[in-house]
């Protein structure tokens, strides 16, 4: 099991145009924030949970939280900024071989069995690996009208979900490295990549779906609730 769990949860849901950000809204009775750390702690009861909230955040309450060891930090005005609240405070509490999960708080449909196989894959690894599934729609390039320029092969090509699980000392490597480059790292695995690793790709369940547009929290009700009645957690 990992030792650490940073949760990025300080997103504005500009896309998701609701009246407040998506990790608050509801599924079923609770909110998406509640749902994502419920599913985290049912597969990892022992991890300490860093918790990375917009400093500005009215919607919070502490009794979202499942975890006996967590700690709320302050995020910033990228994801990866958000991120990096988490990798800093670990400066002083972690050691360089210890797991860090980093999981969006948008994807509340991450079952547990994909949280305990993604653990399973990574944990004798020397770097760490993601949870991806590979693409199944053909792929299309455009040209400057919106026409297809070209047919991308999808062979070989993977969506990156997360989970995203590291040892400390390749994250701390990898966010200093992309700092000092300027180099905008999107997900965790990328700026991992570029210090020459090659992160595995660990096969997920492809309905651990980022709760992005209006659409997708009504399908996240869904899905949830069909994993409670195959009880396929
Ligand atoms: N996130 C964060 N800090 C930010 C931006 C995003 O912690 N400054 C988190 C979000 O809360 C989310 C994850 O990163 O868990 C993925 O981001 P995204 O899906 O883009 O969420 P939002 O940024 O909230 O949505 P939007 O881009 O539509 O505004
Ligand atoms: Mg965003």
């Amino acid at each position: 099991a990992p030792q650490w769990l940073i949760v990025p949860a300080a997103g504005r849901g500009t896309r998701m145009r609701a009246a407040c950000p998506k990790q608050y809204l509801l599924l079923g009775d609770a909110a998406v924030l509640a749902c994502t750390l419920a599913r985290l702690h049912e597969a990892f009861p022992e991890a300490t949970l860093l918790l990375c909230l917009d400093g500005e955040d009215q919607w919070f309450h502490e009794s979202m939280v499942p975890f006996a060891r967590w700690q709320r930090l302050d995020g910033g005005d990228e994801r990866v900024d958000s991120v990096r609240a988490g990798i800093d405070w670990l400066a002083a509490h972690a050691h360089g071989d210890d797991w860090v999960l980093v999981h969006d708080v948008a994807r509340p449909c991450v079952t547990v069995a994909d949280l305990h196989h993604l653990m399973d894959a990574i944990h004798d690894d020397p770097v760490g690996g993601l949870l991806a599934a590979p693409v199944t729609d053909t792929l299309k390039r455009q040209d400057s009208d919106q026409r297809i320029d070209a047919t991308v092969p999808r062979q070989g090509l993977w969506r990156a979900m997360t989970p995203q699980g590291f040892r400390y000392g390749v994250l701390r490597e990898a966010f200093t490295a992309a700092f000092e480059a300027g180099f905008l790292m999107t997900d965790e695995a990328s700026g991992v990549e570029q210090l020459g690793h090659a992160p595995l790709l660990v096969t997920g369940r492809s309905d651990n779906l980022k709760i992005t547009h209006p659409e997708d929290l009504a399908l996240a009700a869904r899905i949830l609730s069909a994993q409670q009645d195959t009880s396929r957690l």
